[in-house]
């Protein structure tokens, strides 16, 4: 299979965490959330493509923890979807094929394992549509009223929830990305927009511990889970990560 391009979107400024500086560049175990991510990501496609979306006026990235060799630095947008627009057209400025699979993965999930990374991309390989990793919700799900009741209990049978990877085939990701823009859909994750074409992306299941950090109190649970994944106490089936 050929090595497919990959896009970090790590332009955004975490506000939901509520630290001096943008959640990717808290410390986990010793490194930033960015340097496991690449690594993750490394291991498991060692020679990928990597387009790194960042804020132009970044002033704590650092190119050391970058493991690729081939990979470039992309401007970030407004809004998440305008980051990952910025990265495909630099894919495409490098003259990959409109067939070429990209996989999406954010910056803030450092815990993603590299079974379900290889999973994911075999499915995506073989998918005329594409895919994204995705955990079935667990908890019953409850509908607000706005003013902090509950307005209705929402069946959670066949809901899932979105995570990343997500991979999709260039010229339908590129696609999908302009139109939702033109129209002025708000899309938080690649999916969405494919959906709006018309088309259905496949669920791969995905490890539960693949977690986003957003919330203070996440940064805690993800480093518990690399400590436990590392220790072999929950297995990842990858040796690099360790
Ligand atoms: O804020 P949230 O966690 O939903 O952001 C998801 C991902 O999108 C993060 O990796 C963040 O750095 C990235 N992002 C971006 N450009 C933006 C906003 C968010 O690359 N303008």
């Amino acid at each position: 299979m050929t090595p497919p391009w990959l896009v970090v979107p790590a332009a955004g400024c975490g506000r939901r965490m509520g630290a001096d500086r943008p959640k990717q560049y808290l410390t986990l175990e010793g490194r930033t959330v960015l340097a496991h991510t690449l690594m993750r990501l490394h291991a498991a496609f060692p020679e990928a493509r990597l387009c790194l979306c960042l804020d132009g006026e970044d002033r704590h990235f650092d190119s050391a923890w970058v493991p690729f060799r081939d990979w470039r630095r992309v401007d970030g947008g407004v809004e998440r979807v305008d980051s990952v627009i910025n990265a495909l057209e630099a894919i495409v400025a490098e003259g990959a094929d409109e067939q070429a699979i990209v996989l999406v993965h954010d910056v803030a999930r450092p815990c993603v394992a590299a079974d379900d990374l290889a999973r994911l991309f075999a499915v995506v390989n073989d998918d005329p549509v594409g895919g994204l990793l995705a955990a079935p919700v667990a908890d019953t799900m409850k509908r607000d009223d706005g003013a902090g009741r509950v307005a209705r209990t929402e069946a959670r049978a066949g809901l899932w929830h979105a995570l990343t990877p997500q991979g999709f085939r260039l010229g339908v990701l590129r696609r999908a990305l302009a139109r939702a823009r033109a129209d002025g859909v708000a899309v938080t994750d690649e999916a969405s927009a494919v959906e709006a074409l018309g088309l259905s992306p496949r669920l791969v299941p995905g490890r539960r511990d693949n977690l986003k950090i957003t919330h203070p109190e996440d940064l805690a649970l993800a480093g518990q889970i690399l400590a436990a994944q590392v220790s072999g106490a929950i297995p990842t089936d990858d040796e690099e990560c360790r």
